[in-house]
């Protein structure tokens, strides 16, 4: 099982900090979820495999990288999701973009599905699920599963604050799924909200509340 990868540069964390606050207003917090999603992206595709190729330089004929490998996804869990996409997007242009609806029913917590729509070749590319917030994990839990069902591998699952409850939730249930995270907070309260959090991420990005 691999290791939750916590991402402690000091630029995501300030800006984590700034999206913490509760005076930042959906403008700055929309701004902010996509920084940090840039950023986060960077270290999410580290291992992307390269290969030489030959170039032609104003100077000379050369060898150098280009991306190899499977073509990307990203699929953001509707809705705080698509914040993320398109800072990721951002660095990898070229990625399709399938999505999940998900959300939690707010009395039992648990995850409910209302959506799916994913590019024809999902189970050929690798993918990154996107959800800013890993509570309970029930939500990234059913999404990946419902990516697994149409026969995808190589998944990853970005998250910006995580609890612990959802990082043991999440790695018990797939295994086999990396998870790239902006910050592991203390715990959850009785309405399963991380504490101390940022509140409802998809409420603050879209300014429902
Ligand atoms: C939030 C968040 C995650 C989920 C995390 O979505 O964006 O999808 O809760 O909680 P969990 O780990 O306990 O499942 P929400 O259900 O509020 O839906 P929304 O994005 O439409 O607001
Ligand atoms: N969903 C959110 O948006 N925030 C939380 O703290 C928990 C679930």
């Amino acid at each position: 099982m691999p290791k939750p990868f916590f991402m402690d540069h000091p630029l995501i964390q300030h800006k984590i900090t700034l999206l913490r606050d509760k005076n930042t207003g959906s403008k700055e917090f929309r701004e902010l979820i996509n920084e940090v999603s840039m950023l986060m992206c960077y270290e999410a595709t580290r291992d992307m495999p390269t290969k030489s190729i030959e170039i032609e330089t104003p100077i000379c004929i050369a060898k150098s990288n280009i991306i190899s490998g499977r073509k990307v996804a990203f699929i953001p869990i509707l809705r705080a999701g698509l914040g993320m996409v398109d800072g990721l997007l951002q660095l990898v242009p070229a990625a399709k973009v399938g999505h999940i609806g998900v959300y939690r029913d707010p009395d039992s917590h648990k995850p409910v599905e209302y959506y799916c729509k994913l590019p024809a070749d999902v189970e050929n590319r690798d993918i990154i699920v996107l959800d800013p917030m890993l509570a309970t994990g029930g939500s990234a839990i059913d999404a990946i599963s419902q990516l697994k069902e149409r026969g995808c591998s190589n998944i990853k699952f970005m998250c910006i604050i995580a609890a612990p409850e959802g990082v043991e939730a999440l790695s018990a249930a797939h295994p086999d799924v990396q998870i790239y995270c902006g910050a592991l907070d203390s715990h959850l309260n009785e309405d399963k909200y991380i504490v101390p959090g940022l509140g409802d991420a998809g409420d603050r990005i879209f300014g429902t509340k």
